[in-house]
């Protein structure tokens, strides 16, 4: 029977609290975990933003919220069992009496989890961080969340680390990356390290390439004061795809304690092989959306969204080659690739396995295609295998088939979303799927070689029509080493 955990008294204070994040995931999630009694009774929540409302009026924003993100699953009842858990405090970080308001409303049980949700500019982490502690408001239970990024390059992240270990240990600061809670990025680990089947062959001996794609469909979703500053090389590759990459590429680890799949992690991060500024546009393809469809939806380009300056030179796309200089990796290319506004949303890992030493069909059998693993993280979450088979007759006609593992079909039931799984290890004190401060500050080292190298280049994004799958320049990268990017060649 499965190990269940006991719940944790708990308040959370969400910094940003009326913003974008909290009501589209922080308080869906919540809800979620109340509705299916994952949650303490004493268990309350309270969202601070500098805009002043009124707790009805802020109560019924996050009703609203959740109704969107359950369409007919809402339910009202448990809705209003849940909403008398939240309350709604007008805030300026800055000031010290915003803190000792907020102090008047936490309770006085310092066995309690106190989790300080830190969803605002990154800007200011460190402040909010200070006035905590000054003003008395932590406890040996407090634990700090800091949403993504952590900073915007490696001095402003390693500054932003060190103004926050001046008040918290390592072990109370959370620095969530949403990816690591998802069910499938969860599974990746258990179909490596639970199955004897696939590690004999997770190596350069057995594997000729890996592709990472996290293809969206969204553009930017009204965050364009956001993403102007950030693109998609700050949004996605240095936090999700880096992420993702370590769990590809990552040794067992060693044992069993919080930190050991951090260090493993983090030893892949220090072993990308760093990319030469002058040479980026060898390895990195970036690109920019321009009005185009998607399932015959028109779409505008990235310069006309609102809030985006008309000559942005924004990247909405990148696609890169990295190289992992280990023992294990060495000479396998790991191609990534993210991108909004793209031709179909999917999340997936492929991983092609080299081809086998001798054929001993003839060549009328047809062509002995690779084998490949593909791991699908979302939509339809699975795993494929593309195998040869023999096609029935009575010739010999070789042809790929797949064998499918559809997680949806094998698993009933709703699946608690990334969110719900992280927000409950932040309650309980458990970090291992948060990063740590080394890795974010690892993987800032890597990504900003190639922002050194778009500068000192003056490299701009390249157009790309809304629907398409990025710029003819991303086919190219991939296409110069030999390889395909796998929509191009789906079974
Ligand atoms: C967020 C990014 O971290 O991840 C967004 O800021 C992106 O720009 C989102 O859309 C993608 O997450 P998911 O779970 O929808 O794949």
């Amino acid at each position: 029977m499965a190990f269940v955990r006991p719940m944790v008294p708990f308040e959370m204070v969400v910094f940003g609290g009326s913003g974008d994040l909290a009501m589209r995931k922080l308080y869906p999630a919540l809800y979620h975990l109340h509705r299916e009694k994952r949650l303490h009774n004493k268990g309350s929540i309270i969202g601070v933003a500098r805009q002043e409302m009124a707790r009805a009026d802020f109560i019924e924003k996050a009703r609203t919220a959740c109704i969107e993100a359950d369409g007919d699953s809402f339910e009202q009842d448990a809705w209003d069992a849940f909403s008398k858990r939240l309350d709604y405090v007008a805030f300026d970080a800055l000031s010290a009496e915003s803190y000792s308001v907020l102090e008047s409303k936490l309770s006085k049980q310092s066995d309690n989890a106190r989790v300080f949700y830190l969803s605002t500019s990154p800007d200011l982490y460190g402040a909010i961080c200070c006035n905590l502690k000054k003003c008395g408001l932590t406890t040996k239970q407090t634990r700090v969340v800091l949403e993504k990024p952590v900073g915007y390059d490696l001095p402003s992240a390693q500054k932003i680390n060190k103004e926050i270990c001046q008040y918290f240990k390592e072990q109370q600061i959370f620095r969530i990356d949403h990816y690591l809670g998802k069910e499938t990025v969860q599974n990746l680990k258990v179909l490596r390290f639970g199955n004897a089947l696939f590690e004999p062959l997770w190596n350069a001996k057995a594997i000729k390439h890996v592709q990472i794609t996290v293809a969206e469909e969204v553009g930017i979703d009204g965050r364009a004061s956001y993403y102007e500053n950030a693109g998609a090389m700050k949004d996605m590759i240095q936090n999700h795809l880096l992420q993702l990459l370590c769990i590809v590429a990552m040794e067992p680890p060693g044992d069993k304690s919080q930190d050991a799949i951090r260090d493993e992690k983090l030893k892949v991060l220090k072993s990308l092989r760093p990319i030469d500024p002058v040479n980026v546009s060898d390895f990195v393809v970036s690109g920019q959306y321009t009005a185009g469809a998607i399932k015959d939806k028109s779409c505008t380009g990235y310069r006309q969204e609102e809030g985006v300056d008309p000559k942005s030179d924004r990247e909405t796309f990148v696609a890169l080659k990295a190289q992992i200089d280990n023992w294990r990796w060495s000479g396998v290319p790991f191609f990534l690739r993210t991108g909004k506004r793209m031709g179909e949303k999917v999340s997936e890992i492929v991983i092609e396995y080299r081809s086998v030493p001798h054929s001993i069909f003839d060549p009328s059998a047809g062509e002995l295609l690779n084998n490949k693993l593909i791991v699908r993280l979302q939509p339809n979450e699975g795993i494929k295998l593309i195998l040869m088979a023999k096609m029935p007759g009575t010739g010999m006609d070789l042809q790929p088939v797949s064998l499918n593992l559809n997680f949806s079909e094998a698993f009933k039931g709703r699946k608690p979303g990334a969110y719900e799984r992280l927000l409950m290890d932040v309650i309980r004190g458990i970090p291992s799927l948060f990063m740590r401060g080394d890795e974010i500050e690892a993987s800032w080292g890597w990504v900003d070689q190639i922002m050194k190298g778009w500068k000192i280049n003056s490299v701009t994004p390249l157009p790309y029509a809304a629907g398409s799958w990025g710029p003819e320049d991303s086919k190219s990268l991939i296409e110069r080493y030999g390889f395909h990017w796998q929509e191009n060649e789906r079974l």
